[in-house]
This record gives structure tokens, C-alpha cells and sequence, in this order.
């Protein structure tokens, strides 16, 4: 059986009622929402809105119709940034960011439209708010912000910024990829205007799911037009939520996943499933860390962290380190860049990049036991322990630059 330790790419497995329910959707539900007056359809709209309160529930979002269904993370960081920025506009924004932010920013900032200031991190992955607050100018509209490193893992002071954030007075985007459904989040004690998140990773969802809530404070213009099923007779996109911002059939089997998977998570408590991965993430780092010969990065202390470890094997490729955990050990990690290049100039790992290890609520603490053994095991061997050396060293290969 594969060791599966990439939940920071996409949760795996789901929470067995997931599964359930997807049958049962698929086999009695199937109708599109918002688009007929009969039962199936009727059911489905039913579904959808159940997700969104149940979501609403989980942040602290007042109005449900303030949750807005996206594709993933990506796609509700588009439309936050895409959204609410002009030309003209000053965004604060960190060096940590995945390039789901950095992207769209780098590319209005190269078209002239915008200017940005990079916050920078410290060696552990930490953004210092006392930096952020120096950044602020009267230009400024936004500050975008990522609740967790998903390189590092370490876990950002958002409330302290967001306090900050609402008294100048701009817009705060914080990018709740690596933390929506595994650390607690109140949208309203933190100030957070924009809350991104994807279904399909803590919140043990489908791939194909993710949402942004979008506060009182803040209009976004409607980047994606189309059908509603509701005010069809009006010539632009409607401007209440969540229509303004939702075109088109939704996903709505996904979202029938979404509603038990956060059902599940409801039901545990996200403090719990904090405390239990964190647990999961002491024993992976305790077995790495006792290792002279390999590298933990990321926060020393596991109260500012959640359940992402980047590691890397002295001499070796975080790529040839991975491919052979994989091909020997049948435990599957992520190596390279992890779509976050900044983050690794910060703390000193571009351009090959970490091995990354994330554990998920499932993981068994077996597997944890086994993916530490297996590293140990390679950096013993390239130690000349054994004499054998079965991970080419980080200049014998080509495919250091991945991810
Ligand atoms: C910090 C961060 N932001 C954004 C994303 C993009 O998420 P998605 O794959 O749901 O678009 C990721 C994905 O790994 C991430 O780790």
C-alpha cells in the first residue's frame, strides 16, 4: 500500500462519508441548481445552499451568500486580486506567497497598472507585521497575505495583521490554502475581507472545489459573466451576491462532497484536527530532526506551524530524493519549488527546492514512522554508512528545478 504524505497538494483519502454521498448523489440528485422548478433541481440548489451555510458556519462568515464557489484556491485568489484592484492601486504582499498571488500581481505590476511591495520572511518563514504596517501607504488597496507557508509551514500572525490592515484602512486578502479546515479561522476577529480557500485539501474535500468569502467591506467587480438561473431578464451579471460572482452550472457534485467533508470536520472541531496533526507532525520532525545529515526548515516551535515539513538530505536532490522514496518505499512526497520560488530564496533552497512532507488527518502514525526511517535510511547510506549510495547526489541529476 502507497504511503501517501502530499495532503498539501490535495487531501487524501476523504472522510467515508464523502464517498456515500457521492453515490447517492450521483444516483438520486443529479439535476442542475438554480435552473428548474422540479424536485431534482430543486434538491440540488438545496445542497449547494447547505454547503455554503456550513461553511459560513466554519469561518465565522455571517450571511452564507457571502461564500462564493470557486474552482480551487487559485481561482478564488484570481478573483479577489483581479476583483477589487485599479490601475493606479499600491498591494502589499509577502515573499512567501504561492504563485497563485505572485503571478497575478507580477503581471499587472509588469503592465504598469499597479505597484507592489514584497514583505520579506525571516530564515524560519515568518512575516514580521511590524514590516507589514512600514509597507502601508495612502495608496495602498490591498494587502494579500498567505495563512501558512506551504513550504515551510509556518503559520502567519493574520489577526495581528488584519487588526492592522482594517485601521488603515485597505482590503485584506489572506490565502487560507494550507490552513481552511485544519487551523481555526474567524473571518471577522481576524479582519479578513477576502478568505480564499480550496475544497481539496484540509477541508477533505473534492478536487474541482474552493471558495472565497467576501466581506461587507469589499465589492469585486465580476470577472467570470453568464447565467445565474435566477434574474435572467437583467442585461449585466446581477449585482447581489452570490450572483454577481457565480456564473454558470456549478459543481455541484463536488459541492454535495464539500457539504459532508466540512459536516466531518464540524463534527471533529477544526481545534481537534489541529491538535491530532500537529501530534502526527511532532513525530515526523522529532525522527528528522535527531538526523545529523538532514536539514529541517521552517519554524522551530510547533505551536507556529501546521502539518508541512521541508526537508532536505545533505548532497542529495530533493528530486532524486522523492522519485526514490517513491520508487523503493512506495511513500509519495512532493519535491521541488512547490509553485512558491520566493519562498525557498527566503529561506535558502532555490533553485532545487525541499522535499516536502505533509501529513493529513488520515495519515496513520505508522506511515509517518516509515517515511522517517526511509530518510534516515538514505542519509546514513549517503553518509557511506553502508557503503551503497542509491540517491544520485544534487549535481548528478537534471531535474532538480520541479513543481
Ligand atoms: C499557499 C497556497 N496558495 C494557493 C494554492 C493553490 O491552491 P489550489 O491548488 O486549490 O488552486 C496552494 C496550493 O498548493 C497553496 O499551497
Amino acid at each position: 500500500m502507497a504511503v501517501y504524505l502530499d495532503n498539501a497538494a490535495t487531501s487524501f483519502p476523504k472522510p467515508p462519508r464523502v464517498y456515500e454521498r457521492l453515490r447517492g448523489y450521483l444516483e438520486r440528485f443529479g439535476g442542475c441548481p438554480g435552473r428548474g422548478s422540479y424536485r431534482m433541481a430543486k434538491e440540488a440548489e438545496a445542497v449547494l445552499e447547505e454547503t455554503r451555510a456550513l461553511l459560513a458556519e466554519l469561518f465565522g462568515v455571517k450571511e452564507p451568500r457571502r461564500i462564493i464557489f470557486t474552482l480551487n484556491a487559485t481561482d478564488a485568489l484570481n478573483m479577489a486580486i483581479k476583483g477589487s484592484l485599479r490601475p493606479g492601486d499600491h498591494v502589499v504582499t509577502t515573499v512567501l506567497e504561492h504563485n497563485s498571488v505572485a503571478r497575478p500581481l507580477n503581471r499587472l505590476e509588469r503592465k504598469g497598472l499597479i505597484q507592489v511591495t514584497r514583505v520579506a520572511a525571516s530564515s524560519e518563514g515568518f512575516i514580521d507585521p511590524a514590516d507589514i504596517q512600514r509597507a502601508l501607504s495612502a495608496r495602498t488597496k490591498l494587502v494579500a497575505v498567505l495563512h501558512a507557508s506551504n513550504v515551510t509551514g509556518s503559520l502567519q500572525p493574520v489577526a495581528q495583521i488584519g487588526r492592522m490592515v482594517r485601521e488603515h484602512g485597505a482590503v485584506f486578502l489572506v490565502d487560507a490554502a494550507q490552513t481552511a479546515g485544519a487551523v481555526p479561522i474567524d473571518v471577522e476577529d481576524a479582519c479578513i475581507d477576502l478568505l480564499a480557500f480550496p475544497g481539496h485539501k484540509a477541508l477533505l474535500g473534492l478536487p474541482g472545489t474552493g471558495g472565497l468569502c467576501v466581506g461587507p467591506r469589499t465589492q469585486l467587480t465580476p470577472w467570470r459573466e453568464g447565467g445565474t438561473g435566477v434574474l435572467s431578464e437583467l442585461p449585466l451579471q446581477p449585482e447581489a451576491l452570490p450572483y454577481s460572482l457565480e456564473a454558470g452550472s456549478p459543481n455541484t457534485l463536488g459541492l454535495a462532497g464539500l457539504r459532508e467533508s466540512v459536516q466531518f470536520i464540524l463534527q471533529y472541531g477544526v481545534a481537534w484536527i489541529r491538535a491530532h496533526e500537529l501530534s502526527l507532525t511532532k513525530r515526523l520532525l522529532d525522527g528528522l530532526r535527531a538526523h545529523e545529515h538532514i536539514t529541517v526548515y521552517g519554524p522551530s516551535s510547533l505551536e507556529h506551524r501546521i502539518a508541512v515539513v521541508s526537508v532536505n538530505i545533505a548532497g542529495c536532490s530533493p528530486a532524486a530524493v522523492a522519485e526514490w522514496l517513491d520508487r523503493t518505499h512506495g511513500i509519495a512526497v512532493r519535491a521541488g519549488l512547490h509553485c512558491a520560488p520566493c519562498a525557498h530564496q527566503a529561506i535558502g533552497t532555490f533553485p532545487e527546492g525541499t522535499v516536502r512532507i505533509s501529513p493529513g488527518y488520515f495519515t496513520p502514525p505508522g506511515e509517518i514512522d516509515r517515511c522517517v526511517e526511509a530518510l534516515r535510511d538514505a542519509a546514513d547510506e549517503l553518509a557511506g554508512h553502508t557503503g551503497r549510495r542509491a540517491i544520485p547526489s544534487s549535481q548528478a541529476t537534471a531535474e532538480g528545478v520541479a513543481g
